[in-house]
């Protein structure tokens, strides 16, 4: 066994979740329900991935948590904040995502996690109408509030590390601006002159997260630790951050699919993407300012796997589109509709149809699960800044764009460096090749 340069999963393992609703409730029942012995943690990689180990003769396929100290599911203590007072357990009955049956062997752990305030600010999410909110006197006083939540979490759970992931709703567009988002020092200040349209409430939890000595990870689209001010404050405190936006349904779907019209030289006219999906996401992302946020995330994904750079011929200017849909008889059960025009041979137009009928929190649940568990192994080796191996999830990697950086969208290639992060972590080599 290979030397392990990770510092050992020791304790427990505290979980804050911005927003108590369909994914972090069923991401939650679902943990709970698997250390009971009564459900799989099914589409988690570190439950189930194995991941090669040496080269030929002398090669093994090991779990994860053989190749690095991992903690258990057991490990994990949860925590949330939420616009709601809803309880986990009548949040997760509300979502009608998880079936009665599935949810009351562990009512009574659901029903003790009881959300904290939300640093919330209506103008983000218009649609949202809650008064669970702290009241505060500026986005400095917000920041401040959610600190000592995360302090006091850890003093009554005795928890040895915390991680904070927002799975809390999209928040309306903010576009970086670097006269408040450039530098820790402007951000600050802007928190102090309460610049509230540049502030948006996950920054407030970000901040509070790293400077709390906490890993962060933006589920949402949301800009929040995608500016520089944040990159230079997970470096000065040394923390891991990754974001954006769970990677489950339809982009999973594009960003493994593409590489099939790519690998073969086939042509891209044009890509269409529209779903119709009912939950309290659904609603947010029917406000335009919301849906903007997550149009940018989505829209991103094709362009560094079809690049008409590489092959003008087969990739110049196809049209892409993405549309959601609200659509309340469907709640969490999604269905998304692709249709892909590609050509062949000689320019001949051909079609490919997909029709995905997926279940949105069911694809997200195990996304939570791993991004919770790699961060905290990213912390333990000692790594921070953005977390580049952990694209694998995200539809909207985060990447250096001040230095015009392209990140890595394709499904394979991201796995690739998934793979040789764990393995590096574990004292291997990290011997496979991105092509
Ligand atoms: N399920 C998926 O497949 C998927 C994929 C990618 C991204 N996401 C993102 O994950 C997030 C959660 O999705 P969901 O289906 O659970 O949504 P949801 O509406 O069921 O839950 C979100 C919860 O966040 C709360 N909230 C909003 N702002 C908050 C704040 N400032 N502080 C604390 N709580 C706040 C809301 O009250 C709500 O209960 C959304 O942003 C969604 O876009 C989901």
């Amino acid at each position: 066994m290979a030397k392990e340069i990770v510092k050992p999963a020791t304790g427990k393992l505290g979980i804050m979740v911005v927003g108590l609703g369909a994914v972090s409730t069923t991401f939650m029942t679902g943990v709970m329900m698997a250390r009971k012995g009564l459900a799989k943690p099914v589409g988690s990689m570190t439950q189930y991935d194995k991941i090669r180990i040496g080269k030929g003769e002398n090669k093994k396929y090991l779990h994860y948590k053989d190749i690095v100290s991992m903690p258990t599911l057991d490990d994990l203590v949860f925590a949330a904040w939420d616009v709601f007072p809803a309880n986990a357990y009548e949040s997760a009955i509300n979502a009608e995502v998880l079936k009665e049956k599935d949810i009351e062997p562990v009512k009574d752990e659901l029903l003790k996690i009881k959300p904290m305030k939300a640093a919330f600010d209506k103008n983000y999410a218009k649609r949202l109408d809650g008064d669970n909110v702290k009241q505060c006197k500026d986005r400095w006083d917000m920041t401040e509030q959610v600190r000592e939540d995360i302090r006091n979490f850890k003093k009554e759970t005795g928890v040895d590390r915390v991680v904070v992931l927002w799975a809390a709703s999209t928040e309306i567009y903010v576009e970086p601006d670097m006269k408040y988002h450039g530098t820790v020092a402007a951000l600050e200040q802007a928190m102090k002159d309460n610049v509230v349209d540049k502030i948006a409430p996950s920054m407030c939890y970000a901040y509070a997260a790293l400077t709390e000595g906490c890993p962060f990870i933006m589920g949402a689209p949301n800009t929040t630790v995608d500016i520089p001010a944040m990159w230079e404050l997970a470096e000065k405190t040394q923390m891991p951050i990754a974001g954006k936006d769970f990677k489950t349904g339809q982009t999973l779907v594009k960003s493994g699919f593409a590489p099939i019209i790519g690998a073969r030289m086939l042509g891209l006219s044009g890509w269409f993407s529209t779903n119709i999906l009912g939950n309290r996401d659904g609603l947010v992302l029917d406000e335009p300012a919301n849906f903007r946020t997550k149009e940018v995330s989505k829209l991103s994904t094709l362009e560094s796997i079809l690049v008409a750079d590489d092959q003008p011929d087969l990739y110049n200017d196809y049209f892409h589109k993405v549309r959601i849909n609200y659509y309340p008889p469907r709640n969490d059960n999604k269905e998304g509709w692709d249709n892909i025009d590609i050509f062949g041979w000689m320019g001949y137009p051909m079609q490919i149809k997909i029709n995905f009928l997926c279940r949105d929190s069911i694809l997200a649940a195990p996304l939570c699960l791993d991004l919770c568990l790699l961060i905290d192994l990213a912390r333990r080796a000692g790594r921070y800044g953005t977390q580049r191996f952990l694209s694998f999830f995200l539809k909207s990697p985060m990447h250096d764009y001040t230095k015009n950086e392209i990140p890595v969208n394709h499904l394979f290639q991201q796995h690739v460096m998934l793979k040789n992060a764990i393995r590096e972590m574990g004292g291997y080599e990290a011997d496979e090749e991105i092509d």
